[in-house]
């Protein structure tokens, strides 16, 4: 057998096909699961009751008016939970309340009608008895009621204390910055059937349908062997559908047990974004200490994450997070505290990145932060704090291969003309007193697996036919990211046959058990080691078949795309006429395939191990223009270089990594949750329901000019044919277009000015960072005409933004900023020792 890594000349992975759904993706012909509604007859459909409550005591729920709507076939309370009533791993969340109701539009019970207007009516006629409960909304209303869950991690690594007494700087400050709403393009959907012997199919659009097969069938208080879960495709997930599907899935089974027909649950928008998870807010606060020439000696920080009402991926998105903080820096003296805010909002849960994001954003607006008060370029200060070989993360893995980090770099400082273009970028601003444009690279280094050991396996199923056609299912789920092409290409290379010899079937339980969720980037690594092993199970035994019809000896025999050949024979077949002598000989033709990431281990109790089999590394440079009446601003060029390892499939790495950092350009640019904290009745109601409020990046947000490339001999050895995850990674590059505004705003100001920047940096924000660059004492300004209502509002804190509500700050604060916004991302001062 092949070493995993080691790739065949003229392979079939490493080519540029399209994603293998492509044609149905523009065509409208690809099936989604609520695509197959209309294949059933007698579905049913589902409609919630949302509490209107952020916190309330649940009185009694009242289904008997909504049966009186016609059409209304049934209602379902927590009472008709025949197992347990939970649809989390943590069992800390009902899956329909019984006395508490722990955030505004959580479902209280469902309504299950002939059709979507009837279950609507239905719900609308429950009346449910609630009284109101005082409500925790925002992260800071949770730090200061101290209302925390889970666990409370710590990472600590050599003396921080005695190193910040060395430091020649010490800077301080706070950091608070929104979550992110998926906006999947499909919502949450599952349909369940039941057939005559009581098997339960679901069709899910679910990126762990193992999990959701364990979650209906505890809710159910039925054996898994009961529940078939399928995922055909969906229609994004983006860590959205990897715990939140479970509760509609079941739901729908409950629903289906209950009346004996299919089950529809379809989330429309504003249900799908009121009621489910989204990426985690944070809070930061933290110091640091540099030496006099720039590189950092010590960091204090304490991250809390803004939960919600219960844990879901609270405590790994964390974990993950704080393992983050470095990015590609060495910090060699570092202690970081973890909390999760427990509050009264949805359940934050995964999104691309899974907290990498949010820890990796702290560190990259730090250094973009202090840069000008150590007298360097930003630049130049994350340049100087690279890791090097032989250092090791603040979890004590060492980092392999710090050298392509500065690769990345480089290649993307000369493709980009970086030099050139800061000078002209530098003479543009000197001849324009309204517009100024700015930009700056920023680097990531993202660590691949899961932290948790256990979930670092894969599997798969290969079928070879007797006319030698391949049909192959394995544990991943597609989402768009292009996993499924990958799998077919990995084993086109593996049987040695050409890519139409391989067909790919859907997602399902019963083909493949026990699976991890597609999560963590690391579908490839997983499920490719599976393919990869299965088919080359069946090549250990067809050799020797060859070997017979070939006279050859089986170690000489090769198959490359369905030619079979040995170097000591001048015969060649077929693998048609391999395949079919195999089967008369009784050779199977079939095997399923396992795959484990070796070298791993981690300790969660002191935040210590070896979690990722390896690093993605990439650079990005994004250019700006900000005009400074309206604080708007459009991205006028980005340049990313991306180590992908030998990349299995170049065009859909390339569509990973323009999707990852525009999906991270939103969120650091456009997309700004909002939830109302005011102490009128909608308090904890989320006000950005709908795409009318909500806005996501489109066609007018890509950068003008978008150049994307892969670094080259970039083999990576130990993973399947040397290739590297590229899911998440890229989302992190679009901090390069954050400190790009964060270059322009300077640019407004006086030479050497530190900027603060809200996140998300909206036009407005950015509004607000130019007026206080332009009179940093808070002078003079000139203010909207409701400035002075909203200050009110927000007890003067926006009043005088130049020095305000730094209270966690002594001595002398540097160029601090608010937020006209007190529950966007909002900073506070920055500090220097005096
Ligand atoms: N790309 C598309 N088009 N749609 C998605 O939902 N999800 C992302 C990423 N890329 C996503 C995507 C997330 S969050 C992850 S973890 C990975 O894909 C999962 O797939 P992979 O492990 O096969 O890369
Ligand atoms: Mo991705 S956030 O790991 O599903």
């Amino acid at each position: 057998m092949s070493h995993l890594s080691q790739r065949p000349a003229d392979a079939i992975v490493g080519e540029s096909h399209h994603h293998e759904s492509a044609f149905g993706h523009v065509t409208g012909t690809a099936l989604y699961t609520d695509d197959l509604v209309g294949r059933l007859t007698g579905v049913l459909h589902a409609y919630p009751v949302q509490s209107t409550h952020a916190h309330a005591r649940l009185g009694a729920v009242d289904t008997a008016p909504a049966y009186e709507v016609p059409g209304v076939v049934r209602v379902v309370t927590a009472a008709d939970i025949p197992g347990v009533n939970d649809q989390g791993v943590k069992h800390d969340e009902p899956m329909l309340p019984t006395d508490e109701i722990m955030f505004y539009g959580q479902p209280i019970a469902w309504v299950l009608g002939e059709d979507l207007e009837a279950a609507k009516a239905g719900a609308a006629a429950v009346v449910v008895d609630a009284e109101p409960l005082p409500s925790l909304v925002t992260i800071a209303d949770a730090i200061e009621a101290e209302s925390f869950h889970g666990i409370q991690p710590v990472i600590d690594k050599g003396d921080v204390d005695g190193a910040f007494s060395d430091a020649a700087h010490v800077f301080e400050g706070e950091f608070e910055f929104s979550g992110q709403e998926h906006f999947y393009l499909e919502t949450q959907v599952s349909l369940a059937q039941i057939d005559e012997n009581g098997q339960i199919f679901i069709q899910c659009s679910t990126q762990h349908p193992t999990e959701t097969q364990d979650i209906v069938s505890h809710v159910l208080g039925v054996p898994a062997h009961e529940v078939t879960v399928q995922c055909l495709r969906m229609g994004g997930g983006f860590g959205g559908k990897e715990m939140q599907p479970h509760g509609y899935a079941a739901l729908a089974a409950l629903g289906a047990k209950l009346t004996n027909r299919p089950v529809r649950v379809r989330l429309d928008r504003t249900l799908d974004i009121t009621m489910t998870g989204k990426r985690h807010g944070f809070h930061s606060s933290w110091r640091i200490g540099f030496t006099e020439d720039g590189k950092i000696l010590a960091l204090d920080a304490t991250l809390t994450a803004d939960g919600g009402w219960s844990l879901d991926l609270s405590e790994p998105v964390l974990t993950r997070a704080m393992c983050h903080i470095d990015n590609a820096y060495w910090v060699p003296n570092i202690r970081v505290h973890g909390r999760i805010a427990k509050c009264n909002k949805t359940s934050q849960t995964a999104f691309r990145g899974f907290g990498g994001p949010q820890g990796m954003l702290v560190m990259e607006d730090i250094l973009g932060r202090v840069a000008p008060q150590l007298g360097l370029s930003a630049r130049e200060l994350r340049r100087r704090n690279f890791y090097e070989a032989g250092q090791d993360t603040p979890y004590y893995q060492p980092v392999r291969h710090p050298e392509r980090m500065g690769a990345t770099w480089q290649q993307v400082i000369d493709s980009a003309e970086l030099e050139r273009r800061e000078a002209e970028i530098a003479d543009f601003n000197s001849r324009h007193d309204h517009v100024k444009r700015g930009i700056a690279i920023t680097p990531v280094k993202f660590g691949i697996s899961f932290n948790l050991t256990a979930f670092n396996q894969g599997g798969a199923l290969v079928l070879v036919y007797k006319d030698g056609s391949v049909l192959i299912t394995h544990g991943g789920t597609e989402m768009g990211q292009g996993l499924h092409m990958k799998m077919m290409q990995v084993a086109a290379t593996t049987l040695g046959v050409p890519l139409s010899t391989v067909r790919l079937a859907p997602t399902r339980t019963d083909k493949v058990p026990n699976t991890s969720a597609t999560a963590a980037s690391s579908g490839s690594d997983l499920n490719g080691g599976a393919v990869k092993d299965a088919c080359e199970q069946i090549i250990g035994r067809l050799v020797h078949v060859a070997a017979g019809l070939l006279g050859a000896p089986a170690h000489e025999v090769r198959i490359k795309r369905g030619v079979v050949s040995a170097l000591s024979s001048k015969k060649t077949v077929t693998w048609e006429e391999l395949v079919n002598a195999a089967y008369f000989q009784r050779i199977q033709l079939s095997a399923s395939g396992f795959y484990r990431t070796e070298g791993l281990h981690w300790d969660l109790s002191t935040m210590r191990g070896e979690p990722f089999k390896y690093f993605a590394y990439g650079a990005a440079a994004s250019e700006v223009e900000v005009n400074r009446f309206d604080g708007s601003y459009t991205l006028r060029r980005v340049d990313i270089v991306h180590d992908v390892g030998d990349s299995l499939s170049p065009l859909i790495d390339i569509g990973q990594i323009e999707g990852g950092f525009v999906q991270g350009a939103g969120w650091m640019t456009l997309e700004d949750l909002r939830w109302d904290d005011s102490d009128r009745p909608t308090r904890g109601r989320l006000a950005t329901q709908a795409a009318s409020t909500y806005k996501i990046p489109s066609f007018s947000e890509v950068p003008d000019v978008f150049n994307v490339s892969l670094l080259d001999m970039a083999h990576e050895e130990g993973a399947v044919y040397g290739s590297k995850a590229v899911g998440e990674p890229p989302l992190m590059l679009a901090f390069s277009v954050r400190e790009a505004l964060r270059e322009a705003v300077a640019a407004f100001g006086e030479p050497g000015t530190p900027v603060e920047l809200a996140a998300p940096s909206t036009p407005e924000a950015v509004y607000w960072a130019v007026e206080s660059v332009r009179s940093p004492a808070g002078g003079e300004r000139i203010d909207p005409m409701d400035r002075a209502a909203d200050a009110e509002e927000a007890g003067g804190r926006g009043e005088t933004p130049g020095v305000s509500g730094s209270s966690a700050t002594e001595g002398e604060t540097v160029g601090a900023a608010e937020s006209a916004d007190p529950d966007s991302g909002a900073q506070k001062g920055v500090t220097v020792p005096s």
